[in-house]
């Protein structure tokens, strides 16, 4: 199959686009600097040519409602547009659970652009053709908090009471479900399918956890940001339909080298 990873430098796409060369897939890996702009639409029409599959990695780094909204609508829109018009038969956008649910995402203005995003795709591409693979936060998100808020020995991260999974076994997930031909949807239906790691925990945990292993950065602070239903269990899903199978401590032991703040 001819398989367009977009974001295929970031931490899942670069995973996502390996695994499916390895299987013996066309992969074309897009992103700003292999010349493809999901946001202006540079270079995607040309990408798309032939392709049987378009996976969505794509990501921005901001907290702001304002601007996450504008760079995830955009960006599926130009994509959706863009695969529909090269007839691609199966798009495949990666989202995170419950980011779509206002009382999550009311105060967290990242989650706010993931809801836009899943719209976005809605609105522009084929529902048969469509589906949103919903991921819970990875443990490597904590690694990116500690290197995104960090002041000298001190890293600051958000309080979350999540079920993270590896971005490994999250990216078979998703080279799975690229080469699965989509399953049929009802009427106006969406195709979601929900992935949860194997157990419940807080980011705050995580990252104490990465920290200790390295020792590096010194202290950790949790941030009640992003309201109480993040706090809470608000992006715990109920019923996954795929639980990943490493644990924190397999992830600690398989990552025991990296530099901390490097999710790559
Ligand atoms: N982190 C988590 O715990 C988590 C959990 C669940 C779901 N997710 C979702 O997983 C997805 C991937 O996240 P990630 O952490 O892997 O992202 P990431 O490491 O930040 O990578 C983002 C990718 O997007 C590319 N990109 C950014 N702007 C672009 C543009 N205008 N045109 C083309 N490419 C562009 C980047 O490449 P260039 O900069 O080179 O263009 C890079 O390849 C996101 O949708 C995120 O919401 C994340």
């Amino acid at each position: 199959m001819k398989i367009v990873v977009i974001g295929a430098s970031g931490v899942l796409g670069s995973r996502v686009a390996d695994l499916l060369a390895e299987r013996g897939n066309e992969v074309v890996r897009a992103n700003r600097a292999a010349g493809v702009d999901a946001y202006t639409g540079e270079g995607l029409a040309q990408a798309m040519s032939g392709a049987d599959v378009v996976v969505d990695c794509l990501s921005v780094e901001t907290l702001s409602a304002k601007k996450a909204v504008d760079f995830f609508r955009t960006t599926a829109h130009n994509i959706g547009r863009a695969a529909t018009a090269a007839a691609v038969g199966h798009v495949v956008c990666v989202s995170i659970v419950n980011a779509d649910d206002p009382a999550v995402n009311a105060k967290f203005g990242y989650y706010q652009g993931k809801a836009a995003q899943e719209a976005a795709y809605r609105d522009v591409v084929d529902p048969a053709t469509l589906t949103v693979l919903a991921s819970v936060q990875w443990f490597e998100l904590a690694e990116q908090m500690m290197g995104r808020m960090a002041v000298g020995p001190v890293a600051i991260v958000p309080k979350m009471r999540c079920r993270p999974a590896a971005a490994e076994d999250v990216a078979k997930v998703v080279a799975d479900t690229a080469t699965t031909a989509p399953a049929p949807v009802g009427a106006g239906g969406l195709r979601k399918i929900e992935v949860a790691g194997p157990a419940e925990m807080d980011l705050l945990g995580v990252a104490k956890a990465v920290a200790a292993q390295r020792g590096s950065p010194r202290w950790i602070l949790g941030a009640s940001v992003g309201g109480p239903a993040i706090r809470g269990g608000g992006l715990v899903p109920a019923y996954p339909d795929v639980v990943t199978p490493t644990t924190l401590e397999q992830w600690l032991a398989r990552h025991a080298d990296a530099p901390a703040g490097s999710a790559r």
